[in-house]
């Protein structure tokens, strides 16, 4: 997946505990990663302030919070550097410089940015900062020379963004940063306990971090196959939010021959079948919950960690600035 002298960045916005969507989506390409080439994981900080700029009180429980479960899954601060945006103020830096050169048009016309501008009724996003928000990006990935970037669908455009600003720096001060490309996490759609995909915001996630009677209630009050009516119908796996997203992850072949022929045939109930289902989940969990209750006894080691990981990132950032300095005769 990473060839050989790749560098690996990515970054989320501080969201709190993560959930099972984050895991399968996220996290579990990034343990791959870590394993194959250099990596640097970031928390987005600022990126959280272009929306949530009015109600920051959140954003430092927030990060805690995350982190806690990215090293609880493995994440390894010797392995990868793990470290916090706002910490590595070259980023600021390089997203000014960046903005002279990136093009108002290519702003405005990014379909994320337009999407969330009409969506979005709840606060206002009609900012600098907001419209912004992929040269910072931009500044995120190319200050450490990434050359790929994991990421899920919805942030395509901005890697496609990031790609033309560094063409344009490139072209106009010579050949400088490589042009970083995305690897599409191949995030297998985890739906949530409502059948929606799986969302902080939908009230419908299980989380890393619930407790086991909480993973167990959810699981066994998940919405099904909903043309599933009573026992005595038979199903089918297929549309079954608790199949395509739980089942065909975590069970065996002959798991998922038994409930494709129970569930066609009526010969099994959903509740049966969900309970075949709970202990595999536990059992994942249950590490990654030992070590966060390990982590939370000394929750100041988080932000230690991220402080040590800020200045190896620093090291990197800071010199890249004096070249981009450099070439835009600055002194
Ligand atoms: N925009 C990303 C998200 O919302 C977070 C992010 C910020 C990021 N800077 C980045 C991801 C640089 C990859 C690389 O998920
Ligand atoms: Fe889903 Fe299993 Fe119920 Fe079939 S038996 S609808 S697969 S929970």
């Amino acid at each position: 997946m990473a060839e050989k002298g790749a560098r690996i960045l990515s970054g989320m916005r501080p969201s709190g505990k993560l959930h099972l969507g984050h895991y399968h989506g996220v996290l579990e390409s990034w343990l791959k990663l870590q394993k194959e080439a250099e990596c640097l994981f970031f928390v987005a900080d600022w990126h959280a302030l272009t929306t949530e700029y009015a109600n920051p009180a959140d954003i430092g429980q927030n990060t805690e919070e995350m982190v806690i479960d990215w090293l609880a899954v493995g994440i390894d601060p010797q392995e990868s550097i793990v470290f916090l945006q706002s910490h590595v103020k070259e980023h600021a830096e390089l997203f000014l410089l960046l903005s002279m050169l990136t093009p108002l048009s290519w702003l405005e016309r990014n379909p994320t940015y337009k999407e969330l501008l009409t969506e979005t009724k709840d606060r206002d996003i009609h900012t600098y900062g907001f419209l912004g928000y992929p040269v910072l990006q931009t500044a995120d990935i190319i200050i450490y020379r990434a050359t790929r970037v994991p990421v899920g669908m919805d942030q395509l455009p901005h890697l496609e963004l990031a790609r033309e600003i560094t063409r344009r720096f490139n072209y106009l001060y010579g050949e400088t940063f490589p042009e970083p490309q995305s690897i599409l996490t191949e995030a297998p759609k985890i739906l949530g306990t409502d059948g929606r995909k799986m969302s902080k915001s939908y009230n419908n996630a299980i989380y890393l971090s619930d407790p086991p009677g909480v993973v167990e209630k959810k699981l066994l009050t998940m919405v099904t196959d909903t043309a599933r009516k009573t026992r005595k119908d038979p199903g089918n796996p297929d549309v079954c939010p608790l199949f395509t997203s739980f089942h065909q992850l975590y069970s065996d072949e002959d798991t998922l021959k038994w409930v494709r022929e129970g569930c066609s045939s009526a010969a099994i109930g959903c509740i049966e079948c969900k309970r075949r289902l709970i202990p595999e989940i536990l059992g994942r969990i249950e590490p990654i919950q030992r070590r966060r209750e390990d982590i939370e006894r000394d929750r100041h080691l988080v932000w230690q960690t991220l402080e040590e990981g800020s200045l190896k990132a620093r090291s990197i950032a800071s010199s890249t600035m004096e070249e981009v300095r450099r070439l835009l005769s600055l002194r």
